[in-house]
């Protein structure tokens, strides 16, 4: 059974009863497939799970979607219960924000002013504060991030060892359409024709990767299959798997940013790089 609980209170009389293992999965709502596979893999390794849903302000900048974000709770509590989520913590803003804007925040360091943080102006500021208090009142042992958002989870990651926050992350694989489109919620903003530009993005990636791999220059490769015509491409990089500079071989990463419409989106790969021929 699904418990819901909206206060702090409520949330922690239900985590004292949760002896074992206890997972968080953190969402915004507008729960897709892409959460349902977060959920399934803290189900798997953890004897109680919990999820929040909650569309925090603190990350949205002043022209930003906060307003239209889609908030879809009832179909979101169906998923959690389908997916044996044990407890959903959904607090409105004054619950989690008691005292109104945080004076204080979790400051992201350099790699929170880049790519993502480059567009978005105190970001992952907003990210990693919600994300700290969020682990702090549902205390869990394992957290559970998409690689779908893969600045965010190494954030996320980079925190908890840098302020010794007591959890464990594990980041779970993007989920795609057939198509090759990663699952967002904010896929459902896009128009037919919008939805078939936003395949620029996995294309690009893929062809990045190819390159990569062949040990040919995998964002010219990426840049020359990316329709800028349909697409307005923000960012288009190669790095290394920790966001640092790509090695000259080995793993790597490739990630995209793109507005299609008035829609911003994003992807990532890993990539396997072979030195150059
Ligand atoms: O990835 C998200 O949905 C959000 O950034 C998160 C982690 C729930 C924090 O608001």
């Amino acid at each position: 059974m699904t418990t819901l609980v909206h206060t702090r209170a409520d949330l922690a009389a239900a985590r004292a009863a949760m002896p074992g293992t206890v997972a968080v999965v953190m969402t915004m709502g507008a729960l897709h497939e892409g959460h349902r596979a977060l959920l399934r893999a803290a189900r798997e390794r953890s004897d109680h799970l919990i999820a929040t849903i909650f569309v925090n302000p603190l990350q949205f900048g002043p022209n930003e979607d906060f307003d239209r974000y889609p908030r879809t709770l009832d179909a979101d509590l169906t998923v959690c219960a389908e997916a044996g989520v044990d407890l959903v913590f959904a607090p409105d803003r004054a619950e989690m924000y008691p005292s109104g804007e945080p004076m204080v925040r979790v400051n992201p360091g350099p790699l929170g002013e880049r790519l993502e943080g480059a567009s978005r102006p105190g970001f992952f500021h907003g990210v990693l504060t919600v994300v700290l208090k969020l682990l702090q009142v549902t205390r869990p042992h394992l957290a559970f991030f998409g690689e779908k958002d893969y600045q965010q989870l190494t954030l996320v990651r980079r925190m908890v060892r840098d302020l010794d926050v007591p959890v464990d992350i594990v980041g779970v694989p993007t989920v795609r359409e057939p198509d090759g489109l990663a699952l967002s919620s904010r896929n459902r903003y896009l128009a037919p024709a919008e939805r078939q530009a936003a395949l620029s993005l996995s294309a690009a990636l893929r062809a990045g990767a190819e390159a990569a791999a062949r040990g040919g220059d995998a964002e010219a490769a990426a840049r020359a299959a990316f329709d800028s015509d349909t697409a307005k491409l923000d960012y288009l990089v190669l790095t290394g798997p920790d966001l640092g500079p790509a090695p000259a071989a080995g793993a790597g990463r490739m990630l995209v940013a793109a507005w299609v419409g008035s829609t911003r989106l994003i992807d990532n790969v890993a990539v396997e790089i072979a030195s150059p021929t």
